[in-house]
């Protein structure tokens, strides 16, 4: 009798897996509020029911051997449910730390890595204050840039929703009373600040751990962001040997300290003098992963079902060099074109509506041979 994975959330990333468990003769469920979700299109099964309904929760775990989720915002009382079965896999710490960004921080720095300088913030003045010491200190020796920081919502931000980039000129500045209050602005929601890193470049790691604890790390990609939203993913990064180690060491840290079992992916900043700083990771397969599909044996998602069904992680080298390209919005006119060129991996990923900014596909070009 072939496995049940249950899957919760029907978007994209769950549509992947769900074709990458297909290959391993693994069935799927997933749970999904909406009829014709991406990943319900293709999943064995589908349970038209939200995040926070507990018993259509207890009905996934029922009939799955294993449950994972393709989104870190499932609520508490939901995970209970799945985590009370065993049958969660990454389990709820992965999941907790990684829905909370100061909780996060605070994870990433008992496991000696190091975020960029933040302060936690309540009020427009917890705002005002943490700018303030946060743009007069340095970072790897720059002074910060225009004195600016981020502001986060500490909850629920992806692709760049939930932050706002301020200057402290903008915050302390006499037009401050008319709708600069970022905090409301922001929902009211408990915040953290950041420094506004001057980085060189973002890379991430696609790392993965199995339930024997055995790892399979990727080789980092070079991501360009546009509008918070990733555009771009490249292998190989093009950052040096050392940036590479300490990016590979620091995955590690992470998915031991989280005693981690999938896949994981994690964003770093590298800075001028080769130093690292870590972003934030996703406890689940992650954007700017999808080259792996072209470029590797193994993808990130046939790890993930590989490593959360107990099986052994497969091979994360890469054949082919990649660059991977978000499509956004209406896909219709690039993917005619990379169609037509034949070079590309055109994956679309069966959204109805196509809305400016919303990521409707990706595609994937090898750019040549990995060197060995
Ligand atoms: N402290 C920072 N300094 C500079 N750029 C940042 C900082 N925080 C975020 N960014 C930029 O915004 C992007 C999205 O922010 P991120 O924290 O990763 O949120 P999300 O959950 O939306 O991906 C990052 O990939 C990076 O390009
Ligand atoms: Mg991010």
């Amino acid at each position: 009798m072939s496995e049940t994975l249950g899957i919760v959330g029907g978007g994209q990333l769950g549509r992947m897996l769900a074709m990458a468990a297909a290959r391993l003769d693994v069935k799927v469920v997933v749970l999904d509020p909406t009829p014709d979700a991406p990943a319900a299109q293709l999943a064995n099964q589908h349970i038209v029911a939200g995040y926070d309904d507990v018993d259509a929760l207890v009905d996934l775990a029922a009939r799955s051997d294993v449950v994972t989720y393709e989104f870190e915002n499932v609520p508490a009382a939901g995970l209970e449910a799945l985590e009370s079965g065993g049958k969660l896999r990454p389990g709820r710490r992965a999941l907790s730390v990684s829905q909370d960004r100061l909780v996060e921080k605070e994870f990433f720095t008992s496991v000696g890595l190091r975020p960029a300088p933040y302060r936690r913030a309540d009020s427009h003045d917890d705002i005002v204050a943490a700018a303030s010491e946060l743009t007069a200190s340095e970072i790897a020796g720059s002074r910060v840039d225009g004195g600016e920081v981020i502001v986060k919502t500490r909850r629920l931000g992806y692709d760049g929703k939930g932050q706002l980039r301020v200057s402290v000129q903008d915050l302390l500045g006499a037009d401050n009373t008319d709708g600069t209050d970022i905090h409301q602005q922001l929902g009211g929601v408990p915040l953290v600040v950041e420094q506004l890193i001057p980085f060189e470049c973002e890379i991430s790691v696609i790392g993965a751990r199995a339930v024997d604890g055995s790892m399979a790390l990727y080789d980092p990609a070079v991501n360009t962001h546009r509008d918070g939203l990733l555009a771009q993913s490249v292998g190989p990064s093009g950052v040096d040997q050392a940036v590479i180690n300490a990016a590979t060491t620091a995955t590690r840290s992470l998915l031991e300290g989280l005693e981690y079992v999938g896949v994981i992916g994690v964003e770093f900043f590298v800075l001028a003098d080769g130093s690292l700083l870590v972003n934030e990771f996703a406890p689940r397969v992650h954007n700017s992963g999808h080259w792996t599909e072209a470029a590797c044996l193994c993808s990130q998602f046939e790890q993930h079902v590989r490593a959360v069904t107990g099986r052994p992680l497969g091979d994360p080298q890469r054949h082919s060099n990649a660059d991977m390209r978000n499509l956004l919005g209406d896909p219709a006119e690039a993917t005619a074109e990379m169609t037509a060129q034949g070079d590309w991996m055109v994956h679309l990923y069966g959204k109805t509506e196509a809305r400016p900014g919303r990521k409707m596909g990706h595609a994937t070009r090898l750019t040549g041979p990995a060197a060995l």
